[in-house]
């Protein structure tokens, strides 16, 4: 019973710091007023699930594409409007290529070293934040989670008294940090926060906003629409200087 009550204790404490800590909103800077035009977007994570998506997506859309990516053979994706480039968030020379003749940068950097201290997420958007400073690219959209800042315990139970003190406190914890480099950069930023994510179809709609998740129930969203979401970020400025939540 005393370990119950303490283990609760903890989730509670774990999930008030994560609020504390991640980025909490202010006012919108602008509304609906339209975006830059943008010739070329970068995808960081593009081997990832998201990450496949936003390429996909961005190329449906026209765009031309930058992936960004570890090990191009497993990105699985050829177009004439995109362009490979070897590099690794952590290895701030490797991001110079990349990020050079971007309009725009799509962050959905992620990982799988749950069970320790990391700081992929949050030193590689560093690193990715220093190099788009240097090219003057001004957009960065950025994928983070419901969970954190002013929606702490928006992906439910399961996510607030298991997942997030059990299995994923340091993984959080960077993703925290990762919002604060975002919310300090002088950059136009707009941070996605998706319910859990699953692969397959999109729906093609969705909630957004600073109040949606549940703090009962798991909420989700696919990959692809999560992808659409972020595409929009680009080309409209309404939420630019906000961490929204998404899901279905
Ligand atoms: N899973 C969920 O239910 C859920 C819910 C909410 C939010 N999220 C968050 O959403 C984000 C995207 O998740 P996902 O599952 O779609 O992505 P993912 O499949 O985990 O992909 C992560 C991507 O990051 C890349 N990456 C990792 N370390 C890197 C490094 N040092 N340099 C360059 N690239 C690196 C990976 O490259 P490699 O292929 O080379 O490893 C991969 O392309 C993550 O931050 C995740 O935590 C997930």
């Amino acid at each position: 019973m005393t370990i119950l009550l303490l283990f609760l204790l903890y989730s509670i404490v774990l999930s008030v710091a994560l609020g504390r800590a991640g980025y909490r909103a202010r006012p919108a800077r602008s509304a609906n007023a339209p975006g830059p035009a943008l010739g070329r977007v970068l995808v960081v994570g593009a081997t990832g699930g998201t990450g496949r998506e936003l390429v996909a997506r961005a190329l449906d859309r026209g765009l031309e594409v930058t992936a960004l990516v570890r090990d191009p053979a497993r990105l699985g994706i050829e177009h004439p409007r995109l362009r490979v480039v070897r590099g690794d968030v952590l290895d701030p020379a490797s991001l110079e290529d990349a990020v050079r003749d971007a309009g725009a940068v799509l962050c959905a950097l992620g990982h799988r070293r749950y069970f320790g201290p990391s700081r992929i997420l949050s030193a590689g958007t560093r690193n990715i934040v220093g190099a788009m400073e240097r090219h003057g690219v001004r957009r960065l959209v950025c994928e983070t989670s419901l969970g954190i800042g002013d929606s702490a315990g928006r992906m439910g139970l399961l996510y607030t008294f298991f997942l997030l003190p059990v299995v994923l406190p340091f993984y959080f914890w960077d993703k925290t940090r990762q919002e604060q480099v975002v919310a300090a950069s002088g950059l136009d930023w707009a941070i996605v926060r998706p319910g859990a994510l699953v692969d397959g179809p999109g729906r093609g709609r969705w909630r957004h906003g600073a109040a949606v998740g549940s703090l009962l129930w798991t909420v989700r969203i696919a990959r692809a629409d999560v992808a659409e979401f972020m595409l929009d970020q680009v080309t409209s400025d309404e939420l630019l200087g906000t961490a929204t939540g998404v899901c279905w």
